[in-house]
């Protein structure tokens, strides 16, 4: 039996490095930190939204919500449904090589890792199709001081798909924003504001615990997770209802389509038959700039 000798880390690299790199050590470690994804700017939008958003899901009793009991610290506001509080961010996560790719990069990590190619036979034809990915769920964490370890644990098990060891499906990718300074001593692998952490959903992990004075400037740990899944698996929130109707009318096919308007390529998910951007009366023929509403 052999014992690690120092304690593995997380490598980070800077947002911009070359996606092949990005998914060089998303396959050999299965996360990654990238550096200044976002900008200062962003990142206080951002912010000034979520404690909005903390505040009225504290008042309303929602905060401790948990599909697992004890699934999380004491201490912590988990904040569900961050899209529809902030429509208008978006910015923050589906920057380039992550959500969707650069037009000068082959891939993105949502494609290389949620977009599986399967075959199957139809009657002598052998058929061969790659699933997609959608928006599975988005939470902001507000993490005070007194909060413990989080449980070791894998992402969206809403999935139900049996885990055995590492040879499991990757059938969802997680991200963290970092809101603020995270720090070991607050709970969290050591990431600057704007930094995006990427794991793999077969990877075991939990937040560490907040360990701080609560006078201490970071004492709070402000965190915002978007979670992407295969869309052969249903989303956690039903995105397609977080926002009203004229903040999806500022958003391009691509976001609408992570967001749930969307026939995965799998089969599922269609209107009508059809892909809902193309079935819905308010997305008919719309392919981004000035949206063709049709009044008749
Ligand atoms: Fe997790």
């Amino acid at each position: 039996m052999s014992f690690l000798k120092t304690r593995p880390s997380v490598q980070t690299i800077p947002a911009t490095s070359p996606i092949e790199e990005i998914l060089r050590i998303l396959h050999r470690d299965g996360a990654i930190v990238l550096s200044d994804y976002c900008t200062d700017e962003e990142v206080d939008a951002l912010n000034a939204k979520a404690n909005v958003h903390f505040e009225r899901t504290e008042k309303e009793g929602r905060g401790e919500d948990s599909f697992f009991k004890n699934f999380r610290a004491s201490h912590t506001t988990a904040a569900y449904d961050l899209i529809g509080a902030a429509p208008e961010e978006r910015k923050v996560w589906h920057q380039g090589k992550v959500f969707v790719h650069e037009s000068a990069d082959p891939t993105s990590v949502m494609e290389e890792f949620l977009c599986h190619e399967v075959w199957d036979w139809l009657g002598e034809e052998r058929v061969t199709r790659k699933t997609g990915y959608w928006l599975h769920t988005s939470i902001a964490y507000k993490v005070g001081p007194g909060a413990g370890e989080q449980v070791l644990h894998r992402d969206i098990n809403s999935a139900a798909i049996q885990r055995t060891g590492p040879e499991s499906l990757t059938n969802g990718v997680s991200t963290f924003v970092a809101g603020c300074n995270v720090t070991a001593e607050n709970g969290g692998t050591h990431v600057a504001p704007g930094s995006l952490a990427i794991w793999l959903s077969n990877i075991f992990h939990g937040a560490g615990a907040n360990t701080l004075d609560p006078s201490h400037p970071d004492a709070l740990r402000i965190i915002y997770g978007f979670f992407a899944c295969g869309d052969n698996f249903r989303q956690g929130e039903i995105t397609a209802l977080a926002c009203k109707p004229e903040e999806f009318q500022k958003m391009p096919p691509e976001i609408l389509r992570l967001l749930g308007f969307y026939r995965g390529k799998s089969g599922g998910g269609a209107l009508a038959g059809r892909d809902p951007i193309d079935s819905w009366e308010g997305l008919k023929g719309y392919r981004g700039g000035e949206w063709l509403v049709n009044d008749a």
